[in-house]
């Protein structure tokens, strides 16, 4: 009776602890839960050794804090609202689907060798540093150096059509004309007359101090590009043959050698943020190195070739990597295309 009323005691000494015990532990987790409700937030628990945290590591073109401050195109949901959204809409899908109305197909009219605008202007001329049209509208009309004239949207868009699409013009007071301006001037209607906003066009590639080299881009080309761009660069047609699934990246159908992608400087700032597809600006996956050499080799495969004789009618505005003599300096042609491109910057500063 004794020994049983002495368990007994302490089975209720052992229950009661027990309770205690199991109070603390709920208490603490209320105290936890009103912390993190409050906003608090858990200590990080560090990484197992050798273990490495990858989504955390950023390794973008421009600072981090800066991608904030990236252009963004207007809210597509708004142009509803806008007097000439037809126009607008309809210059968006000219953009996008270039090919199927003025391609070899196209159904307006045949002017054009089958790329979109879109394939170089990236989201319809949307994508931070894709090309983009975000200082179109703002910087127009000027006088650019290519043609030592006054250039107006339409004159520009031309420009496009008869050498990165190497086709003819279209007529400036067609409603294809009329479409693609207005919605160059809706994408960039946010920003200032002459400004250029933070992430617009491409990117500038720092230069190499070597001259970029074909033969290690035919390496970075057959690793990264080949399996869209095929081997031969040719591409691949879409199943109905009214557009590229993978456009051509030298050859009859690829943009001629008066293009603004056949200067080194614009093809590797183009494939730096946005090639192998998938790379942006903040994820690229080329370096520099193997951007300058791609653009070496790419651009040293045969394409078709246009009149250029009357550009640059002032050769000392032409820029360091166009490609084709006479300059105002002694460098060689040779290396106005593949560089070293530092020493012709110091020179040119020098000449001023
Ligand atoms: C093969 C590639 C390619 C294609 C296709 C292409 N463009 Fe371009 N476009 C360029 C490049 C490269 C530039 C010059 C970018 C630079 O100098 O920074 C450019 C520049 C422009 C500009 C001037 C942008 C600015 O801010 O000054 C306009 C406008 C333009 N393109 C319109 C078009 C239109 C419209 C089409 C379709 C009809 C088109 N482009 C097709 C490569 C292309
Ligand atoms: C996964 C497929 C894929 C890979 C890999 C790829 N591209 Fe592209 N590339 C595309 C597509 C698709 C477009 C057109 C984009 C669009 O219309 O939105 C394009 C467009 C281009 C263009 C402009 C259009 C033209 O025909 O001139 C160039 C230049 C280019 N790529 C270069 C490269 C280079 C250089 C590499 C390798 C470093 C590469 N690409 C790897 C799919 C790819």
């Amino acid at each position: 009776m004794k020994n049983n009323r002495q368990s007994f005691a302490s089975f209720i000494e052992n229950a009661t602890s027990y309770l205690l015990g199991l109070l603390a532990v709920l208490l603490a987790l209320i105290v936890l839960f009103v912390y993190l409700l409050a906003g608090g937030s858990l200590p990080q628990l560090a990484a197992p050794a050798g273990e490495v945290l990858l989504a955390e590591v950023y390794e973008g073109l421009i600072p981090q804090e800066d991608l904030e401050r990236l252009w963004q195109a207007p809210d597509w949901s708004t142009v509803a609202d806008e007097p000439n959204a037809l126009y607008i809409e309809y210059g968006r899908e000219l953009i996008a689907n270039t090919s199927e109305y003025l391609g070899p197909l196209g159904k307006v009219k045949a002017i054009s060798n089958g790329l979109n605008c879109q394939n170089c202007h990236l989201g319809a001329g949307t994508v931070p540093f894709g090309n983009n049209y975000a200082a179109v509208a703002s910087t127009y009309p000027k006088v650019r150096g290519r043609s030592g004239q006054m250039e107006d949207i339409p004159k520009r868009i031309n420009d496009c059509f008869e050498r990165s699409l190497n086709g003819s013009p279209l007529e400036v007071d067609s409603e294809e004309m009329i479409a693609m301006v207005a919605y160059m001037e809706w994408l960039g209607k946010e920003v200032p007359k002459g400004e250029v906003p933070f992430g617009a066009g491409l990117i500038d590639v720092s230069y190499l101090d070597r001259a970029a080299d074909p033969i290690k881009g035919k390496r970075i080309y057959d690793a990264y590009c080949a399996s869209c761009h095929q081997e031969d660069g040719q591409g691949v047609m879409r199943f109905d043959q009214l557009a590229y699934t993978y456009p051509p990246l030298w050859g009859a159908h690829a943009y001629n050698d008066g293009a603004g992608l056949y200067r080194m400087s614009r093809f590797a700032g183009y494939v730096r943020a946005n090639m192998p597809l998938g790379a942006t600006v903040d994820n690229p996956i080329l370096t520099d190195q193997e951007a300058w050499d791609v653009a070496a080799y790419v651009n040293s495969m045969p394409r078709p070739s246009k009149d250029i004789t009357g550009d640059w009618p002032d050769i000392s505005k032409k820029p360091v990597d166009h490609p084709f003599g006479p300059f105002s300096d002694t460098f060689p042609e040779e290396q106005h295309k593949y560089g070293p491109f530092p020493p012709i910057v110091a020179a040119k500063k020098q000449a001023k």
